[in-house]
């Protein structure tokens, strides 16, 4: 086996962290031994090759999530957007940036990241969440952190003048400078370690019948069924069909139009949200969305890409209708005759104790521990 020979030569790069090991299977997949923290039945996700997990660089990622030293005016850290008790979604339609630019999206939910084939609301071409960090730390549209050419090296100073970092990156990157580099891969790794799978749902997967109420297994019957159809965009353990973990060999990148806008009668969405049209320019792909994760929806409103929606009782009316009607304002045009629509937004007939019931199966996949954990919450809060 090649890949045999090469682990001797490889393994002090890839590892990282002297004490976390890593090795490399016969079909070339990386696997540190960190603990993911995952139940039973759950496959474990994926680790890039340039950035092994270890315990070291998940640690040391949760101090950079929770420090504002990381923007250009020191007012933002990612935690301004991303708060632990909403799941890491923020409450807010869309989020304001260090210089108080609006950002046109809502903040999504950080649940389970580790296993999204690509990242944000709409974008194909992101992939990893490396990738993805360098857009809030560094981006212009927009301003977020508020890092640039200008004053990169202010930003790293700091980060470099605070006393509690060089031990953490020297147990995460030993021998590696502090750099941006080291920072996207700390924050990364942070990231790629919130798992979350201990929700009632999963209590009752696991053999608790009592973990569920009555309600909650009616809806459970009504978001499996051929009627609703929300399976087929939200289904599987991480309820979404938008997954990719260490047992796939082919990832599918599905996106897919809800029917919330129509404001020219052509299908167009309000720019710049237009989805995956905004990334390839195509009119095929105006509004197409990757199905988010239901995993702690129930703390994570106002939904959809842009808050549009406010509540679970809201969205789960629009998809009854096929899609949403606005009759007034400047986006107004009726979503249920949008033409890219997915073809599971049919619309269906729902009774208001089965909208109850199918509420109640969505609070049943808040998971408490993840939203209280202390392996998650803000490290400098402790001397
Ligand atoms: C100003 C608010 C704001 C800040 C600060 C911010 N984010 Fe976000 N985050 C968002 C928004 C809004 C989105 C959705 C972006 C989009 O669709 O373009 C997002 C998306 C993400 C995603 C993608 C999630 C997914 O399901 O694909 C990750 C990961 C993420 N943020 C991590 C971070 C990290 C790490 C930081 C700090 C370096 C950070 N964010 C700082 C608002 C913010
Ligand atoms: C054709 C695929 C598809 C089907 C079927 C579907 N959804 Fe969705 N769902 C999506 C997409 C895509 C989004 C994001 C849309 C956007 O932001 O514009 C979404 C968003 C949501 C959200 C908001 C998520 C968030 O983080 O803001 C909820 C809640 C939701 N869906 C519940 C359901 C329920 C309940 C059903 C069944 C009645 C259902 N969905 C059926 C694809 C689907």
């Amino acid at each position: 086996m090649r890949w045999r020979l090469l682990i001797p030569l490889l393994l002090p790069l890839l590892s990282g962290c002297p004490e976390s090991i890593t090795t490399i299977d016969d079909a070339g997949a990386l696997r540190s031994d960190f603990d993911w923290q995952v139940r039973a039945n759950i496959p474990l996700p994926v680790e890039p090759i340039d950035n092994a997990m270890s315990e070291a660089k998940f640690q040391l990622g949760r101090h950079l999530f929770y420090d504002p030293r990381l923007s250009s005016n020191e007012t933002i850290s990612c935690s301004s957007c991303h708060h632990q008790d909403k799941a890491f979604a923020d409450g807010r339609v869309a989020p304001r940036g260090a210089t108080g630019e609006l950002h046109p999206r809502n903040s999504q939910a950080l649940v389970n990241i580790a296993y999204n084939p690509t990242l944000t609301w709409g974008n194909p071409s992101l992939r990893t969440i490396e990738q993805q960090i360098v857009i809030p730390l560094f981006g212009e549209t927009p301003i977020e952190h508020g890092i640039s050419d200008a004053n990169q090296e202010l930003v790293l100073n700091r980060i470099l003048s605070e006393p509690r970092y060089a031990p953490l990156f020297d147990a995460a990157f030993p021998g590696q400078p502090i750099s941006y580099d080291t920072i996207v891969k700390g924050l990364a790794s942070f990231i790629r370690g919130m798992t979350s799978f201990s929700s009632n749902f999963d209590r009752y997967e696991q053999g608790d019948g009592n973990a569920l109420s009555e309600s909650a297994k009616n809806g459970m019957a009504l978001f499996f069924s051929e009627e609703l159809e929300c399976f087929h965009c939200h289904g599987g353990y991480n309820f979404t069909d938008s997954v990719q973990d260490r047992t796939m060999f082919l990832v599918d990148r599905p996106f897919h139009n809800t029917g919330l806008y129509n404001i020219d009668g052509l299908g167009a969405y309000p720019e710049p949200n237009t989805g995956v049209h905004e990334i390839t320019s195509r009119a095929q792909d105006m509004g197409r969305f990757r199905a988010p994760s239901l995993r702690n929806i129930a703390v994570t409103a106002p939904y959809m890409h842009d808050g549009s929606v406010a509540t679970l009782e809201d969205a789960i009316r629009n998809y009854a209708a096929g899609g949403r009607n606005l009759t007034a304002g400047p986006n107004a045009g009726d979503g249920r005759m949008n033409p890219y629509k997915d073809g599971f937004i049919s619309g269906f007939s729902i009774t208001d104790d089965e909208i109850n019931d199918l509420i109640a199966f969505l609070q049943s996949l808040t998971d408490d521990e993840f939203l209280n954990s202390e392996r998650f919450a803000d490290p400098w809060a402790t001397p």
